[in-house]
């Protein structure tokens, strides 16, 4: 650090040292540091404030700098408080007084802005490409298990006869408005900061719409204290990440209830679950029961920096520096939570029997018994009220719906006719016959419509 001890008789006290370094994690930003150096060190020589050959040195030095990090033949220098003084230090080892003027028109303050806005729109990419991979998983075994009939919950009681395909859509909807808000992330860190300098613009001729082109930026900030100061787009990312990881969560619930022995929906797959090392006969949803474990820390990391950023006056602070490891965990966790997830329903079982037995189960036609009065002529409420009084009825008599004689059904309302015994699960599902409704004919329409949002055509 003795490039910028000018000012200090004193060497840092080793414990603050260790205290205030963000190398051991930072050092994760190394390509798109240098990326923007090599930006800068362009810029600077096109508007003649550094010369030609001096830009040329650095970019090269910079790439050979790149490679040894790259290779793990870069030596980390602990005494270097984050990776963007560890760079600018080996590069004036390598390349002497040229090294030395990268920093011209720069500050650490806009560097880290514009590192952390390289890096989260990579991590958008990769996010993104794994949701689409877990919706295709999802549109698979919906395509896959269209026969499939389950309850519909309410309450987790059972509520009406659904298809598997229109449940497991559910969650391509989800993750398409998680879709939706990473994208919408992106923009907002599209934006660059360089120029900025330590907070109020720097003095030099920068041309920063040169600097914008150069790194793949549709727009330049345009306030310097705002830019050094502004970490929104991470809470951006974490506040989608938080909702994305609330969505898996929920899936996993799903996973862990639906192969439970008292659900019996699915089989896991060996290489997705775990066995007990005391229980023989189990196999554990562990991988499901992690993903909503993991949603905790997602969470935690976005009230972690919430709070971190309250109150910060204008503009930089060194408390901006703990916007990294949160963010890093959490798109950590995310990016391997989405793939994990995609590996779990690829290679799950569907038990179609088990699924229909459950649907046999708790007077699931109800609603549509009700409708069916509604249709002979009679107002909902009462509708209701006939049928509750006709589940009742058929409880007492340990009897399902089928098994009720139709002089029985006659008892409740003079509006009952044989055609009564139509109702099925079968037309249960073909009447929600409507957009958004789970008829197997609507079913298959959304499964054709999700695989053209992916790209797969029908
Ligand atoms: N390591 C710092 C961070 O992550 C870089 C910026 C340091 N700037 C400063 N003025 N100390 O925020």
């Amino acid at each position: 650090m003795s490039h910028i001890r000018g000012r200090f008789q004193k060497a840092v006290d080793k414990k603050v040292v260790e205290y205030t370094s963000s190398l051991p994690f930072d050092w994760r930003l190394y390509k798109h540091d240098i990326a923007g150096s090599i930006a800068h060190a362009r810029m600077l020589a096109r508007q003649g404030i550094i010369s030609k050959s001096d830009s040329v040195i650095i970019v090269q030095g910079l790439e050979s700098i790149e490679q040894e990090l790259a290779q793990d033949e870069f030596r980390f220098k602990t005494e270097l408080e984050d990776i963007h003084m560890a760079i600018e230090a080996r590069l004036i080892e390598k390349t002497g007084e040229a090294g030395g003027k990268i920093h011209t028109a720069r500050s650490r303050n806009d560097q880290i802005a514009l590192d952390l806005r390289l890096y989260i729109r990579e991590a958008i990419s990769q996010t993104v490409d794994n949701v689409r991979e877990l919706q295709r998983a999802l549109v698979n075994l919906a395509e896959a298990s269209m026969d499939v009939v389950m309850p519909g919950y309410t309450h987790l009681q059972p509520a009406q006869p659904i298809l598997l395909a229109h449940h497991l859509l559910a969650y391509f909807e989800m993750l398409q408005r998680d879709v939706g808000r990473f994208n919408d992330c992106r923009k907002r860190a599209d934006v660059m900061p360089l120029g900025s300098g330590a907070l109020a613009g720097v003095t030099y001729n920068v041309d920063r719409e040169f600097l914008a082109r150069e790194l793949g930026f549709s727009q330049v900030s345009q306030n310097s204290l705002d830019a050094v100061s502004d970490r929104d787009f991470v809470l951006e990312y974490e506040a989608a990440a938080s909702t994305c990881m609330m969505h898996l969560s929920r899936l996993a619930e799903e996973i862990i209830l639906w192969s439970s022995a008292g659900f019996d929906f699915i089989e896991l797959d060996e290489a997705y679950a775990t066995g007990s090392s005391i229980m023989p006969q189990k196999k554990n949803p562990d991988v499901a029961e992690l993903i909503r474990g993991k949603t905790g820390r997602v969470y935690g990391n976005l009230m972690a920096f919430l709070t971190t950023m309250k109150a910060l006056p204008l503009a930089y602070n060194r408390d901006l520096q703990e916007d990294k490891e949160g963010l890093f965990n959490t798109v950590d966790t995310l990016v391997a939570s989405l793939d994990i997830c995609t590996g779990l329903i690829a290679t799950l079982k569907v038990n179609a029997e088990g699924a229909a037995r459950a649907v046999e189960h708790g007077y699931i036609l109800a609603t549509d018994l009700a409708d069916y009065l509604v249709g002979k002529g009679e107002a909902f409420r009462s509708a209701h009220e006939i049928v509750g009084r006709l589940i009742s009825y058929a409880v007492k008599k340990g009897k399902s719906l089928p098994e009720l004689s139709f002089a029985e059904y006659s008892s409740f309302s003079p509006l009952f006719g044989e055609d009564v015994y139509s109702i099925t699960v079968d037309s249960s599902l073909a009447a929600r016959d409507i957009i958004g409704g789970t008829a197997p004919k609507r079913v298959a329409q959304a499964v054709a419509a999700a695989k053209k949002t992916l790209g797969q055509g029908s």
